[in-house]
């Protein structure tokens, strides 16, 4: 078993027409991670999961899923893959069961494996007690948490899922989110693809984000937002601010002290840069009140490398998680 479960190579794909969607991309995708393609609408996103999937033919370049060939090997491809469509592709007039049934049944999952198979992977997603309710009474996140267990019925190595959470209320995407971050528990690599930089800061371990066709940067979502240039720490101190504030700024960070006596330091990383800080602050003996720091979003860092908002594209969803937060750090 290779360190990696993915590897894309220049992937490149021109549709009919001309549109180049994806321009040649290139990352891998290590076992066991939550691996993110974070960009706006038509982006390439879906083009590229497409091409992994092997639903979509490369124009050019390659890809290893799972340690096969997407265009020379698909069929041990998909055998060892699951995928979760941008638009729901289920049965509305069948039960959870039959559908995940049926879905087994064509991926050749032996009748004995599915009858045990089925009631562990709905109970995993929380869904048990609605096995036999129709899928016409299933809310969008049921249905959401429904195709991920169904993409699970024959024990993929990976699991691909495009916009899991697209258009769900937060609740709903944060039961999403718990079903994807215990698959991981299990050992599942998980490729998916968002527009919500929440999502991907959250729930990925790794990110590439995409921009008309082309990977313009990977990392951590820590590595990616100490590309935008630092966090700045805020601290308040009982006693000589003005002096602390002037010591601070000769170790070369840029200080300020705002109105009510708050110090406002940029420094390149704050856990980096805490415990000098702090310590400088008890050598002078003040007494520190207050202390607390913020870091970039990922979406200063899309601004930082497009000067566009990555919000702009968002659509209400967003607005929803950030008064979701809000409410929630006010509580
Ligand atoms: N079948 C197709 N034929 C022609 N052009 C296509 C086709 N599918 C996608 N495109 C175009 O390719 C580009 C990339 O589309 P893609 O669906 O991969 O983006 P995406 O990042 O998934 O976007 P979204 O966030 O809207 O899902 C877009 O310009 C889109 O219009
Ligand atoms: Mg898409």
């Amino acid at each position: 078993m290779g360190e990696y479960v993915i590897e894309a190579r220049d992937l490149r794909k021109v549709y009919p027409g001309g549109i180049e969607a994806v321009k040649g991309v290139s990352f891998r995708v290590r076992r066991g991670e939550i691996y993110g393609f974070l960009g706006p609408n038509g982006a390439g996103k879906t083009t590229t999961l497409g091409m992994l999937t092997t639903v979509i033919k490369p124009t050019s370049g390659t890809a290893i899923v799972a340690g096969y060939d997407v265009t020379r090997n698909p069929v041990e491809v998909r055998a060892r893959i699951g995928v979760v469509f941008q638009d729901p592709t289920i049965d509305r007039d069948l039960t959870a069961w039959q559908n995940m049934y049926i879905h087994g049944l064509i991926h050749g999952v032996p009748r004995s494996v599915l009858e045990k198979r089925i009631p562990e992977l709905l109970r995993m997603v929380g869904l048990e007690k609605f096995m036999h309710t129709r899928l016409r009474y299933y809310s969008g996140g049921m249905i959401r948490r429904l195709e991920i267990a169904r993409a699970l019925i024959n024990t993929p190595e990976v699991l691909f899922l495009d916009e899991p959470t697209i258009g769900l209320d937060p609740q709903a995407r944060a039961k999403v989110w718990e079903v994807i971050r215990s698959l991981k528990k299990q050992g599942v690599t998980v490729f998916l693809t968002t527009h919500y930089m929440d999502e991907a800061d959250k729930l990925c371990d790794r990110i590439a984000i995409i921009d008309h066709g082309r990977i313009i940067a990977e990392g951590t979502p820590e590595e990616l937002k100490s590309m935008v240039g630092g966090d700045i720490i805020y601290i308040r101190v009982v006693g000589d601010g003005a002096s602390f504030a002037r010591s601070l700024a000769e170790r070369g960070w840029k200080t300020r002290t705002l109105s009510d006596g708050l110090i406002a330091i940029s420094v390149r990383d704050a856990p980096r840069a805490l415990p000098e800080i702090m310590m400088e602050a008890a050598r002078r003996r003040l007494q520190i009140v207050e202390v607390r720091y913020v870091r970039p979003s990922l979406d200063d860092v899309f601004l930082h490398l497009t000067g566009r908002s990555l919000r702009d594209s968002e659509t209400e969803g967003w607005k929803e998680i950030a008064r979701m937060m809000v409410r929630r750090r006010m509580r």
